[in-house]
């Protein structure tokens, strides 16, 4: 029998995931199902138990069950335990262990879109506080920039982000405001709020009014593909990065870690963006 896998979330109707798993399981031969899980919140016990008596090899959690997972899974990954969050969920001889791949899928996507990132990156704004960006400062914090400064509308919880003993990077909080009269500092920009999801297309977090030319404007969003800001950043001559990126590449993670098999997703970026615009 084939790996049995899924997602779980609520909603989960319109998760392009099942078809991102099934293009990497016939580019690895490996024979599986990865189905969509709608689970509401009561149910989440029970379709637990179903799942360990199924035997299920792994699944992936969506919105809004990433951090309680936390409480459900017999044991953590480090990563996923300083970040506070699960999106993968791997059974290991019936032993069932937290990851989370968010960051580091966000990364790998970056370093794809641009090689000079090492070099060219000195100082980094992190937009946003919540679950996304936790994993995404995790990761940050695994690389060499010095400094990764984070705007939140929140400052509290900005504030949670520098819990974690692991920090390394410099960092100082910000209101959105404070940050948008500063940007022509930064190198690389990271828009992870809400703000420009559909139905919400016009919304920006911040006015990119003072970047400066040659940065990097990244919008992990890919509901539209392309955010205002992305639209803003893009005429103002800054170089962009999509968030459809980051979905492929922490899809890739996880597949890793339920078959050991390596993927470059890279190839199905195209056909992703194409499903993606419908
Ligand atoms: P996710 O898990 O997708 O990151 P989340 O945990 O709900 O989602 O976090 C949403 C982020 O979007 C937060 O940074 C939130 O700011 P607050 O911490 O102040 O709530 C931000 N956000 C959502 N709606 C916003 C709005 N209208 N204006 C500014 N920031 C907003």
């Amino acid at each position: 029998m084939g790996y049995l896998l899924g997602v779980i979330g609520n909603p989960i109707k319109h998760t392009l995931s099942p078809w991102i798993h099934q293009q990497f399981m016939n580019e690895t031969s490996i024979n599986g199902i990865y189905r969509p899980y709608e689970i509401k919140e009561d149910e989440l016990k029970e379709s637990f138990n179903l799942f360990k008596k199924m035997n299920i090899d792994g699944f992936n959690v969506t919105i809004p069950y990433k951090e309680t997972m936390l409480h459900y899974v017999d044991d953590l990954d480090e990563r996923a335990r300083s970040i506070g969050a699960v999106n993968t969920v791997v059974n290991q001889g019936g032993k069932w262990i937290g990851y989370n791949t968010d960051g580091r899928g966000y990364i790998r996507s970056l370093k794809q879109s641009y090689a000079d990132l090492d070099t060219f990156v000195k100082n980094v704004l992190l937009i946003g506080a919540g679950g996304a960006a936790r994993g995404i400062y995790d990761a940050l914090n695994q690389e060499s920039f010095p400094v990764v400064d984070i705007a939140n509308r929140t400052r509290e919880r900005a504030e949670g982000l520098l819990d974690s003993k692991e920090n390394h990077v410099e960092t100082s909080i910000y209101s959105l405001k404070e940050a948008q009269q500063n940007l022509q500092q930064y190198d690389l920009i990271i828009q992870t709020t809400s703000m420009g999801m559909t139905p919400n297309n016009r919304m920006m977090p911040i006015d990119l009014q003072n970047i400066k030319e040659n940065t990097i404007v990244s919008d992990i969003i890919y509901n539209p593909i392309e955010t205002s800001l992305l639209q803003t950043a893009r005429k103002k001559g800054a170089r962009i990065h999509y968030g459809h990126g980051m979905l492929l590449h922490q899809a890739a993670l996880a597949f890793e870690l339920w078959t050991g098999k390596t993927i470059d997703p890279n190839h199905i970026l195209h056909e992703l963006e194409q499903k993606l615009k419908g």
